[in-house]
């Protein structure tokens, strides 16, 4: 059963600075809630029971969002604003958080090692930091189904434009006949270029792993940005075990890329209950006087 689930939150976020210089990008808001809220929703919805946050220094915002916040439950109850009071304590009991620290942010290879001690020696799932996913049945929900079934890891995978693979983990594998949407891997390269990629199907942040993966994480060498890539050590797990990867099919949000960014604000903008009907005559408005 996989019910822990690792996510990374240390990293700089260097392609959304000013922003980000003393705001982490995990907690920038989309619409009413902060991007790591979509995340942990869907680790939730798939069953995750405990999540261990890999955090560094600037990241307590994140620890406060999911505590319980008795000043502000206090005031809330006092002021008869139950519907916000409910919210509230719903965030601070969707999951059990742990934190651990990466001192330095060395990869996202290093980030998850640091996770080890919490994990020990049982399947987990890892989710980025800063990746909404949106399908009818939760991604991380469908990996844990496959792993169910296989009991091997199983990445997540999506077709992109073959002039983007050069920014991807990229992987190439034979789909299984049983089940057409599952990739028995054979190839995993990270950032390749154009020549050397083996497909455009690239790995996107959401994993089912065995623990045996901490084994390769530990001597993985770093790359030319003395980063530990988390590709790395899933090429030498591919050369022992048999790795699937799963085709993902719906929407991906990398909100850590401004545009990106924008796009998934507007989508959940529009889906909106409360405001999602008025945001749209504005946004048609808005469009029509774009030349
Ligand atoms: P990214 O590569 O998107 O994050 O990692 P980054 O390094 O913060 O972003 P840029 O490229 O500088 O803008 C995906 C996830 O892994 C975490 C990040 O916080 C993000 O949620 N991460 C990355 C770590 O926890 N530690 C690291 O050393 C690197």
């Amino acid at each position: 059963m996989v019910d822990i689930a690792v996510i990374p939150v240390a990293g700089f976020g260097t392609r959304f600075l000013p922003l980000t210089k003393s705001q982490p990008k995990e907690m920038i808001g989309i619409v009413d809630k902060p991007v790591i809220h979509y995340i942990v929703e869907e680790a939730a919805k798939s069953g995750i029971k405990t999540i261990v946050f890999v955090t560094g220094r600037h990241k307590r915002a994140i620890e406060d969002y999911f505590d319980a916040s008795p000043e502000l439950e206090y005031h809330l109850e006092k002021q008869g604003k139950y519907k916000l009071l409910k919210i509230v304590k719903e965030i601070s009991n969707m999951i059990e958080p742990i934190y651990v620290r990466q001192k330095e942010a060395k990869g996202l290879g290093h980030a998850i090692l640091m996770a080890k001690k919490v994990i020990g020696n049982r399947p987990f799932a890892v989710l980025l930091g800063d990746e909404i996913i949106e399908d009818k049945k939760p991604l991380l929900k469908s990996l844990i189904d496959k792993f169910e079934t296989y009991q091997t890891s199983i990445l997540s995978v999506y077709e992109v434009p073959w002039e983007k693979v050069s920014s991807y983990g990229i992987v190439s594998g034979k789909p299984l006949e049983e089940d057409p949407n599952l990739l028995l891997i054979e190839d995993l390269i990270e950032k390749p270029s154009l020549n050397e990629a083996p497909s455009n199907l690239a790995i996107i942040g959401r994993y089912v792993l065995t623990p045996e993966i901490f084994k390769y994480l530990k001597i993985i060498k770093p790359d030319k940005k003395g980063e530990y890539q988390l590709t790395d050590a899933l090429k030498l797990l591919s050369k022992k075990d048999v790795i699937y990867a799963y085709k993902f099919k719906g929407l991906r949000f990398d909100t850590g890329n401004k545009l990106e960014y924008l796009k998934a604000t507007l989508h959940f903008a529009v889906n909106h209950k409360e405001i999602g009907e008025d945001f749209k005559i504005y946004l048609k408005e808005f469009a029509s006087k774009l030349s």
